[in-house]
């Protein structure tokens, strides 16, 4: 079993993101001691972005088709996604733009758009300064972050995407502890529902 674990924050050690995806992955480890772990810090080592490769030996195309085998070869991805201006980070999107290839992860037939990347699990760990997850409020409308993730994995052919939330961080100190606790406590039932 393999899993791939990401992260995208940029504010490093205050990072709740981070926080997050390491207790996940530590999870999995726990109850998968075979369990082979990937890592990659979309913040500490940016992927280029997307372009038409340079030539043969084009470093930042070799770097994406990496980056491409490595989701590829996962059965559980695991990503830190910080809800930055509404979406996502852009070093989470570049690698989206790198895993998200024509031919290998989907492709158009004359009935449209097939994922080609099903069977794997995902699950995000979605951190953000407000709130947005309560229905009808006028703030679920202006996320941009957790709608489109759902998408483009649906798009990849995964179905089984989950979200660990911890919003409203910014909004004191009591509600950001109050939030990463009760993500670090659903993290347990996630696991439960895998065995
Ligand atoms: C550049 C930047 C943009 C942000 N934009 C938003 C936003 O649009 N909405 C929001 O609720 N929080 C926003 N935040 C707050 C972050 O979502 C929050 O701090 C979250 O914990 C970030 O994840 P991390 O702690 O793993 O880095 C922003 C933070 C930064 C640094």
């Amino acid at each position: 079993m393999k899993l791939l674990h990401i992260d995208a924050s940029a504010l490093g050690a205050y990072s709740v993101s981070r926080g997050l995806t390491a207790a996940v992955t530590a999870e999995f480890v726990k109850n998968h001691p075979g369990i082979e772990v990937t890592y990659r810090d979309l913040h500490a080592a940016p992927l280029g972005h997307w372009g038409l490769p340079a030539g043969e030996n084009d470093p930042a195309a070799a770097e994406g088709a990496a980056v491409l085998e490595e989701f590829l070869a996962a059965d559980v991805v695991v990503i830190g996604a910080p809800m930055y201006n509404f979406g996502i980070t852009s070093s989470l999107k570049a690698w989206i733009d790198r895993i998200a290839v024509a031919g290998k992860t989907f492709q158009y037939t004359s009935a449209g758009p097939e994922g080609l990347a099903g069977g794997k699990r995902v699950i995000v760990a979605s951190s953000r300064g407000g709130v947005y997850s309560l229905p009808g409020s006028p703030a679920a409308g202006m996320d941009f972050q957790e709608p489109y993730l759902r998408a483009v994995f649906a798009f990849l052919g995964v179905t089984d995407i989950e979200f660990v939330r911890a919003e409203g961080v910014a909004m004191s100190d009591d509600h950001k502890t109050q939030a990463i606790g009760g993500a670090i406590a659903s993290i347990g039932g996630l696991l439960r529902k895998a065995a």
